[in-house]
């Protein structure tokens, strides 16, 4: 399985993160109070701590837990609420594109090239270039969840797109299970319906942020497509298309594993590429509102 990306403009992932550290204000409301009242723990936990030396050891060890854990709840939730303002900022500005950043309109998002050379025991050996594909809508996507954790730190994203409108250019050879000959090439239309997209990523720091982990995973619940010229445009071709949107959901997961890994190396490469001069105390300043949190570095679990 080989499958490879090219795209001239960053990719959406960067650009999340991106606008995430510039498009925070510091005037913004912030639960305050709860992000403050942290900062006491914090101090009334150190004294707890280092006043508790004679205690036995694993009383200090379960205080340390219960303090951390309770640090990561209450500032979780803070920061819950900030990254979901910032997803939907970036949301906003996707059709425009953030000209301070020379990033540009990602609505509809373009793509160069797409690759895909697969040798699946399941679906057979097919080679497919996409050129020219336009994704529409994408930014219509909703927030079905955003969570930063102190602990890591960790980001977990869920959203989902009703509607996605691809179109571009096709070229597809190979052979279907070993016994149908694939062909064709031509221009495509194609609505993708309920669209997820899965983020899980670990942020770690050495000369720079870097991704330490990252997971992504996506599911699609319907497509449908059209393709010029498949199959020679014979019926054959469209009773094709047609089994192929039937069957989606489960091909998409017969074919994930070959395809999941080179996508993610591709968006986890490009942020990497963009956090790598920030540090955390930028990035968590940006998110956490500087004049209004102050430094809460110290308190990263690594
Ligand atoms: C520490 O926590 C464990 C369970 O998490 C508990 O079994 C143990 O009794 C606790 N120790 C003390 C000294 O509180
Ligand atoms: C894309 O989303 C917009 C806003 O939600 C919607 O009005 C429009 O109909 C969608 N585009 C298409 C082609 O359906
Ligand atoms: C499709 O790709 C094949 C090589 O894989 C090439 O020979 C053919 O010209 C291409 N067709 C079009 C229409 O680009
Ligand atoms: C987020 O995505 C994961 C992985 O696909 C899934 O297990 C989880 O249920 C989703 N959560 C929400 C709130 O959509
Ligand atoms: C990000 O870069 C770091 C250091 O360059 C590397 O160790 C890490 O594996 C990269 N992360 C991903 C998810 O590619």
């Amino acid at each position: 399985m080989k499958c490879h990306v090219t795209r001239q403009v960053p990719a959406m992932m960067r650009i999340a993160l991106v606008v995430a550290v510039v498009h925070a204000s510091p005037a913004e409301p912030l639960p305050s109070s709860l992000l403050g009242g942290i900062g006491n723990v914090a101090n009334t936990a150190t004294n707890f701590l280092t006043s508790a030396v004679e205690k036995p050891r694993n009383l200090l060890l379960n205080a340390t837990r219960m303090t951390t854990g309770y640090i990561d709840n209450a500032a979780s939730m803070g920061l819950e609420f900030k990254l979901k303002r910032f997803l939907e900022k970036f949301r906003t500005r996707m059709r425009n594109g953030i000209a301070e950043l020379g990033i540009p309109p990602l609505e509809p998002f373009t793509l160069d090239e797409i690759d895909i050379d697969t040798d699946n025991p399941e679906i057979g050996k097919i080679f497919l270039v996409i050129e020219n594909l336009e994704l529409r809508n994408l930014s219509t996507f909703l927030i079905d969840r955003a969570k930063l954790s102190l602990i890591g730190p960790t980001i977990t994203i869920n959203i989902s797109i009703p509607e996605i409108y691809a179109s571009g250019h096709y070229n597809i050879s190979g052979i279907l299970g070993d016994t149908y000959p694939l062909r064709g090439a031509g221009s495509f239309q194609t609505i993708v319906r309920d669209f997820r997209v899965y983020v899980n990523t670990v942020l770690g720091y050495a000369r720079g942020m870097y991704l330490k982990k990252f997971d992504l995973d996506f599911s699609l619940r319907a497509i449908k497509m059209h393709l010029e010229n498949f199959m020679g445009g014979e019926e054959i071709g469209q009773i094709m298309s047609k089994v192929f949107e039937d069957l989606t959901p489960e091909a998409l997961d017969v074919i994930k594993p070959d395809i999941l890994p080179p996508i993610q190396d591709y968006v986890a490469s490009h942020v990497n590429e963009t956090i790598h001069h920030l540090t955390m105390r930028d990035l968590f300043h940006v998110l956490l509102g500087k004049y209004e949190f102050g430094d809460i570095t110290h308190l990263l679990i690594p």
